[in-house]
């Protein structure tokens, strides 16, 4: 059982910080959560969880929780800082936007005392703790990172969705520029991790993270290469890849109308930030992914191109099936593109309150083309069940399934 004594400030309470927030005060620990956003400082305190997952609800109401965690909108003094803001990338620079995690580490920098330990949790860039932060530290107060005040990495690995399993189960990097540091930070998370702890120096931590997103997406750039040869050939490419599959030790991914979320199409920028003569794959690899939307977009034209003023139908607005997160969803950019062509378009999502539909036969009416760009499961079954009854009713009966 964790110290009740001890006191741990996490900074950023969105999906990865309020999580780890939950799990903590549920160990015992003393935890204040600090966030510039004023609704979700509220809603802690007033034990409203903004993240939709049942068991993290039920963490947020049991009364260790109630009584061991609180909300603000400035850090506090603590034993330990947990920082956990947005790591987006600057998009024209296409270098991580490292402004969140400098205004955390000011805030929390005049509160450090001999003893504290910060652990990064947010996705940063290799060498941002030895570069970037403990030159912040070192050169605002009188400790020396290492040695008085101690500085890790442990990056977050969790699933949106699927929170409370992934950041209880999943196995965890630990890094630290020394062992003791390796140790505090471990005792952290052993606190409420039922993986393994895996300790290493930071800049290892930093990378490996990366490295975890970026074989995600080479792996489906890969894919959807040998999807457009296929399609050169005129063969089936999906077919194609199964086909592959067959064998032992091959697991090609699944190709798609490109890559989206907050951090697949992000992380691989931050290795070419750092070493970009040995990052050739894996620029290439963000290339093709992003240039899917483009090329998805061409076949819905390609689709219409024998009509006269054609209305598209496009379903699916999320950046991946079974999800509402519309955060860099590559259906979006589809919409987008195929909008500033002119063509009457009508956008659903069955998951994104904002874009429901009352029927698939209602919104189907004098449609040309019903294009899925998201095939969440609810929707590919309503889609069958009712494909009949939709054809008949478009003006132009052509359903496409794009992923
Ligand atoms: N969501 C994921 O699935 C996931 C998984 C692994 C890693 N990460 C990484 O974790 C980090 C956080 O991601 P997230 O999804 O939790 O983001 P989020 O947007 O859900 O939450 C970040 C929170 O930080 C707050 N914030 C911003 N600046 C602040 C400041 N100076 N002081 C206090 N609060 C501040 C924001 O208001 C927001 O509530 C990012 O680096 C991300 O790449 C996210």
């Amino acid at each position: 059982m964790a110290e009740q004594s001890k006191t741990i400030v996490v900074i950023g309470t969105g999906y990865v910080g309020l999580p780890a927030a939950l799990l903590l005060a549920q160990a015992g620990y003393d935890v204040v959560g600090v966030d510039i956003n004023e609704n979700i400082v509220r809603a802690i305190n007033e034990g409203v969880l903004l993240i939709q997952e049942a068991e993290l609800q039920a963490i947020m109401e049991t009364p260790e929780v109630r009584a061991n965690l609180r909300a603000q909108s400035t850090p506090t003094d603590g034993d330990v800082f947990i920082i956990a803001v947005p790591t987006p990338l600057d998009d024209r620079k296409k270098m991580a936007d490292m402004s969140y995690v400098d205004s955390a580490m000011e805030a929390v920098i005049p509160h450090l005392k001999p003893g504290n330990l910060v652990i990064i949790e947010s996705t940063i860039p290799p060498l941002t703790c030895r570069e970037r932060i403990t030159p912040m530290i070192e050169q605002a107060t009188d400790l020396v990172v290492g040695e008085t005040v101690f500085l890790a990495h442990c990056p977050e690995r969790i699933l949106p969705g699927d929170i409370f399993h992934e950041i209880v189960h999943n196995d965890r990097i630990i890094g630290g520029i020394n062992p003791k540091t390796q140790d505090m930070a471990a005792e952290v998370y052993a606190s409420f991790v039922k993986g393994d702890l895996y300790k290493t120096d930071d800049i290892s931590a930093e990378l490996v993270k990366l490295m975890e997103n970026t074989y995600r997406d080479v792996n489906i750039a890969l894919a959807n290469e040998f999807n457009a040869v296929a399609e050169t050939l005129g063969i089936d490419g999906p077919q194609a890849i199964q086909l592959a599959n067959k064998h032992p030790r091959v697991n090609i991914l699944s190709p798609g109308i490109g890559v989206g979320g907050h951090c697949i199409p992000i992380d691989p920028w931050f290795i070419k930030e750092v070493d970009p003569s040995n990052s050739r794959l894996i620029f290439a690899s963000r290339l093709i992914n992003d240039e899917m939307p483009h090329k998805i977009a061409a076949k819905i034209r390609h689709a219409v191109r024998d009509l006269d003023n054609p209305c598209v139908v496009i379903l699916g607005a999320a950046y991946k099936p079974n999800t509402e997160d519309m955060r860099e969803s590559p259906a979006l950019e589809i919409v987008h593109l195929i909008k500033e062509d002119g063509y009457q378009v009508k956008h659903y999502d069955p998951l994104v309150p904002e874009l429901q539909y009352e029927s698939l036969v209602q919104i189907s009416q004098e449609a040309d083309l019903l294009a899925v760009l998201v095939p969440h499961t609810a929707l590919i079954e309503d889609l069958e069940a009712h494909r009949t009854e939709i054809e008949q009713v478009m003006r132009t009966p052509r359903i496409v399934r794009y992923q």
